[in-house]
């Protein structure tokens, strides 16, 4: 299995909004696998499928701690029925070069999504993993994280990419999947 390489800031397929799933199928748990397989080598604790070129209602995600890892939940056509409470924590992007922030977030959430059959699930969830799951469920509608910063620390995000994209044009270093 092929680990894939992610995209970043400010690619425009990014931007865009994913297409739900209709095919439950074979290749639909390839491209899952994958992507499961992309995040871990990252290391990332959510991947969604915009972020490897692919527009369509997918992710995966694990917010388990280091010595946890490897129990990925992948989830089809999400979408956050409930939401309550708010909190801020930090956060980072495999699609955001050299940038960590504080982002307010929903604490409380109840997702609806299918699983790779194709069944329904209904859940709950609070704190980290909600935050993690609000993160990837935005990179499906096409917002990045840096979108839910004040304009001022965007601004001067975007002055640093700059600069970021100029060494590494230079060094012709060209970002993998790191
Ligand atoms: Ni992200």
């Amino acid at each position: 299995m092929p680990i894939l390489p992610i995209l970043k800031y400010p690619n425009q397929t990014l931007r865009r909004k994913a297409a739900p799933v209709r095919e439950f199928d074979a290749e639909l748990v390839a491209l899952v696998e994958d992507m499961a397989e992309t995040m871990y080598a990252a290391p990332g604790v959510g991947l969604a499928a915009p972020q490897i070129g692919v527009s369509k209602q997918i992710l995966v995600y694990d917010p388990a701690t280091a010595e946890e890892k490897g129990n990925y939940t992948a989830l089809i056509n999400p979408r956050i029925v409930e939401a309550e409470g708010e909190e801020i924590g930090e956060e980072g992007c495999l699609s955001v070069r050299e940038l960590c922030a504080e982002v307010k977030r929903t604490y409380r959430i109840v997702v609806e999504a299918r699983d790779l059959e194709g069944s329904r699930l209904n859940f709950e969830a609070e704190g980290w993993p909600a935050r993690v799951l609000q993160h990837e469920i935005d990179h499906l509608n096409g917002i990045l994280f840096i979108d839910h910063l004040s304009s001022l620390k965007r601004t001067l995000y975007k002055k640093k990419l700059k600069k970021i994209i100029e060494a590494e044009k230079q060094g012709d270093i060209g970002e993998s999947a790191g």
